[in-house]
C-alpha cells in the first residue's frame, strides 16, 4: 500500500490520520458523556474524565495540523462520478469537517478555566493564565475571563458540541454508506482497503 494519495485512492498516511481522527472524536464524546452520566461532581473520577476530554481534544488539535499539511502536500483522490451538486456537497461536507476539527479544540481550550494535565503526564496552562489572554482579551478587548468564556463555551458546547458536530459526522457516515451500498462505488474503499494504483 502506498504512503501518498493517488488519483484513485487515499494512501496509508491519509487513512491513518482519517481513522485516527474518527477514533479521537469518538473518544472525546465518550469521555465527556462518561463524566456527565456516570460520575458524581467534584469526585476524582469526574476530574479525571474531563482531563481525558481535554487531552484528547488537544491531541485532535495536533493531528489536524498534520492532516492539513499532509493534505496540502499531496493530491486528493478524484471523487466518484456523480452530479455537480453531489460533488459540491461532498467538498462542502469535507471542508465543514475540517472546520469542526479546528473550531472544537480551539474553543475547548480558550473557554476552559483549568489547566490541561495532558494524559496525566505534563501540564498545559489554561488560556486565562497566558500572556496572550492578558494582552488580547484583558487589555485589548477589555474583557474578564467570565465575559470572554460565555460565548466561547456556547459555541463549544451548545452550538457545535451538542448539534453541529453530530449532524455533520452523521451526514458524513450516511453519505459513505450511501455510496457503498446504494451507488456501489469505490468511495468507502478509497478510505479503507483500496490498494494504491500509481
Ligand atoms: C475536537 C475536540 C473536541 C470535541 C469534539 C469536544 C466535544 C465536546 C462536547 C460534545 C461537549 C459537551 C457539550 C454538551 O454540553 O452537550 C464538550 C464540553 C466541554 N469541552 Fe470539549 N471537545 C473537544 C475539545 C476540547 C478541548 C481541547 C478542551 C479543553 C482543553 C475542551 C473542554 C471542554 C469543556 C470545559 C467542556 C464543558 C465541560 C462541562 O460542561 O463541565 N474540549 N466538549
Ligand atoms: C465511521 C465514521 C466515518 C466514516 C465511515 C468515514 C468515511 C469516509 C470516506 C469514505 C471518505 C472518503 C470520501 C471521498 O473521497 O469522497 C472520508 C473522507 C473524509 N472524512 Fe471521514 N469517515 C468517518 C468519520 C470521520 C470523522 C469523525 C471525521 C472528522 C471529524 C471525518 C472527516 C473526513 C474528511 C475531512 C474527509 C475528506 C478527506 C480529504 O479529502 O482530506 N470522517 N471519510
Amino acid at each position: 500500500m502506498g504512503i501518498k494519495n493517488t488519483v484513485e485512492s487515499y494512501g496509508t498516511i491519509a487513512k491513518i490520520l482519517h481513522w485516527g481522527t474518527a477514533a479521537l472524536f469518538l473518544a472525546a464524546y465518550g469521555s465527556y458523556y462518561y463524566r456527565h452520566w456516570f460520575t458524581e461532581e467534584k469526585t476524582p473520577e469526574n476530574f479525571s474524565a474531563i482531563q481525558v476530554h481535554f487531552s484528547i481534544g488537544v491531541t485532535i488539535a495536533v493531528v489536524v495540523v498534520l492532516r492539513v499539511l499532509w493534505r496540502m502536500a499531496n493530491r486528493t483522490p478524484d471523487l466518484e462520478p456523480g452530479t455537480k451538486l453531489e460533488h459540491m456537497a461532498a467538498h462542502a461536507g469535507h471542508y465543514a469537517l475540517y472546520a469542526i476539527m479546528i473550531i472544537m479544540p480551539i474553543t475547548g481550550y480558550l473557554g476552559t478555566g483549568a489547566n490541561t494535565n495532558y494524559f496525566f503526564m505534563f501540564e498545559i496552562p489554561q488560556f486565562q493564565n497566558t500572556r496572550i489572554f492578558e494582552f488580547v482579551v484583558n487589555n485589548t478587548l477589555g474583557m474578564t475571563f467570565e465575559e470572554f468564556e460565555k460565548p466561547i463555551d456556547f459555541i463549544h458546547k451548545d452550538v457545535f458540541g451538542a448539534w453541529i458536530v453530530w449532524l455533520l459526522i452523521l451526514g458524513h457516515i450516511l453519505a459513505a454508506l450511501y455510496h457503498h451500498f446504494v451507488k456501489k462505488d469505490r468511495t468507502l474503499k478509497k478510505m479503507t482497503t483500496s490498494k494504491r494504483i500509481s
